[in-house]
């Protein structure tokens, strides 16, 4: 069995439960400020959580291609990757609230276990005996979660398992889930609640560095987790406790990569049938082998796939937001890459596409172009590598030679403050600078780290709450104002002009979109004309489900990826726009009062940046 077989085992065993397919969001989230990328399936449907209605029901599956930064120092071991698909089902409302939902198709918790439970040991084959779950223990006012408790004990004890031995109950460090994390991380208004895992225990021995007894959450790679069930029914209010959201729901996540590991009894995710031929080519190119080099080859690996399909979002290396990311993954996978002395990075990047070609189509149109930004950017990095040498070598006089590692090298001690330096403007990180033969204070260095690193998680938490999905009324505004933009922008600029992304707080209103050149102050001045019109003539906004079809005869703007959707949602303000829009809107323009643009840029790409701003 290979990946593309779970992928379609899991979406077709759901649609014969009475889910609709949807589409893989783009990996680049196109409307949602608070994060930088897609990083797990539930992330498009947030709204929905919330009550919005959904076009395609209460019951929806898919797989998405995910991608979290924040586990990019993990990698290096048998399980983290930074690129992943997760499998996604969700329910969105619980048929015990309300009647009308039932009739609907609402489920909770007792659908959701045994159906996981179900796929793993029917469709894909896993051993019963292989698995173990894990359930929340209770956190502040919200009771430890005794109804999964209840099922896993029907499941096991129906199986002839000791439901004991195979439940582990965890606190709301473990067993909690929202976009933000753990209960006290959440900002005001998101959405969260407890979970249930599943583990999958590997035949290989406990490694006690990691402590005295295995459980579950070890972190010494014999039990893997292959499956979460959120439970999302509370939301954080404002005086740091949690409500009941108007409607239960179920978020669950299963990482690809990882069942496939399970199927395969395979306990390195690296050495299962997806990654092998990528590692074989690094092997390949390299002349070294994955035994003595795993950790090197597993950063490679990782980093390269994601490169790949960050770039393939049109994305490109930069300092900034997605395109720094893009920079630290290929900068730290060629690293490693030299490290094994390896030359030619194209060999690998074609074995990734030949490796996901299949699900992910688009790569292999866009190869040349994959091909080409990742190795001009490899040609970047050697000239800044070079750069930082020569700002080094002028400020410091050589001191001689001393071993570093296995070699013996000309070797400058440079202070911590200038090694900050290589770090925070040329990019270097501190293996790096110490490969070009700087020696530095580690320990002064990285103290400056952590203070930059609570500097830029303050600025990350800021732009977390200040985002769409904090709808507050001002955000919410600025939400139906982007749309009253990108008709506007029509309107003056023509109908080539379509949304590229957006992003929205409470102060501003951000707007991407492709033209090719600076728009002159009388077609600014229009644009605001046109929207500032629509707001005084106070104009309702209602959506509507309808075909596809129909969206498009009727000239809805704003479609992107919709090929499993056979129903979406349309945003109407008045009959000036329609728009493809999942929502919240304001319920009449007039809650405006006043639309003003602050200043437009080139963001390069064909594409321009308006930033604008509503009054209330
Ligand atoms: N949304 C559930 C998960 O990512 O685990």
């Amino acid at each position: 069995m290979k990946a593309k077989d779970i992928v379609d085992k899991y979406i077709s065993f759901f649609e014969k439960r009475g889910h609709k397919r949807i589409a893989n969001s783009p990996l680049v989230p196109q409307n949602d400020p608070t994060t930088l990328f897609t990083s797990s399936g539930m992330q498009p449907l947030i709204q929905y959580f919330l009550g919005e209605i959904h076009p395609q029901g209460k019951r929806l599956v898919n797989v998405q291609n995910c991608f979290r930064a924040a586990d990019i120092d993990e990698i290096g071991d048998n399980r983290h990757t930074t690129f992943f698909r997760m499998l996604g089902n969700w329910s969105l409302g619980d048929p015990a609230r309300n009647a009308s939902q039932r009739d609907a198709g609402g489920y909770f918790k007792k659908e959701q276990l045994k159906w996981y439970w179900e796929f793993l040991t029917k469709e894909i084959g896993l051993l019963k005996e292989k698995l173990y779950v894990t359930i929340f223990n209770g956190f502040n006012d919200i009771s430890k979660d005794n109804e999964s408790l209840k099922i896993w004990t029907e499941i096991f004890e129906k199986e002839g398992l000791n439901a004991n031995e195979r439940i582990f109950h965890y606190g709301a460090d473990k067993n909690w889930w929202s976009r933000a994390g753990e209960p006290e991380k959440m900002p005001e208004g998101e959405p969260g609640g407890p979970d249930s895992e599943v583990f999958y225990l590997f035949d290989v021995a406990h490694d006690k560095k990691y402590g005295k007894e295995c459980h579950p959450n070890c972190q010494c790679g014999r039990f893997m987790e292959i499956g979460n069930s959120v439970f999302m029914e509370y939301q954080k209010t404002k005086d740091n406790k949690f409500k009941p959201l108007p409607q239960k729901n179920v978020d669950f996540g299963g990482g690809v990569e990882r069942l496939l590991a399970a199927v395969e009894d395979q306990n390195d995710v690296f050495q299962t049938s997806l990654f092998l031929p990528i590692v074989k080519s690094i092997e390949r190119v390299s002349e070294k082998d994955y035994r003595s080099n795993h950790k090197t080859m597993q950063i490679i690996a990782d980093h390269l796939v994601a490169a790949v399909f960050i770039t393939a979002a049109g994305i490109a290396p930069s300092n900034k937001e997605q395109g720094y990311i893009l920079r630290r993954l290929i900068r730290r996978g060629l690293d490693n890459f030299y490290k094994l002395e390896g030359k030619d990075i194209k060999t690998i990047l074609t074995s990734i596409v030949d490796q996901y070609k299949e699900t992910d189509p688009p790569l292999l149109v866009d190869f040349e172009k994959i091909k080409l930004t990742i190795i001009e950017e490899e040609q970047i990095y050697k000239s800044t590598l070079s750069r930082a040498k020569s700002y080094i070598e002028k400020k410091y006089p050589s001191t001689g030679s001393e071993q570093v590692g296995d070699e013996i090298k000309g070797v400058r001690k440079i202070l911590s403050d200038d090694a900050f330096i290589l770090y925070s403007t040329h990019g270097l990180s501190p293996t790096q600078i110490k490969s070009l033969g700087f020696l530095f204070d580690e320990q002064k260095f990285a103290e400056k780290m952590k203070e930059h690193q609570k500097v830029s998680r303050k600025g990350a938490e800021k732009k977390f709450r200040g985002g769409l999905a904090d709808h507050s009324e001002k955000t919410i505004m600025g939400h139906t104002a982007t749309h009253l933009l990108h008709q506007a922008l029509r309107d003056i600029l023509g109908k080539h002009v379509f949304q590229t992304g957006s992003n929205i707080t409470n102060e501003r209103v951000r707007f991407d979109f492709n033209f090719e050149r600076k728009l002159t102050d009388e077609e600014i001045k229009k644009v605001e004309n046109i929207i500032n019109e629509k707001i005084k003539e106070n104009l309702p906004v209602h959506f509507e489900i309808m075909t596809l079809d129909r969206a498009q005869k009727l000239g809805a703007i704003g479609l992107f990826d919709e090929k499993y959707e056979d129903k979406v949602k349309i945003y109407f303000i008045g009959n000036y726009s329609k728009e493809f829009c999942g929502g919240p809107h304001v319920e009449f323009t007039g809650i405006l009062k006043r639309f003003k643009i602050l200043k437009q840029e080139n963001i390069g790409h064909g594409q321009r940046r308006i930033y604008s701003q509503v009054f209330d």
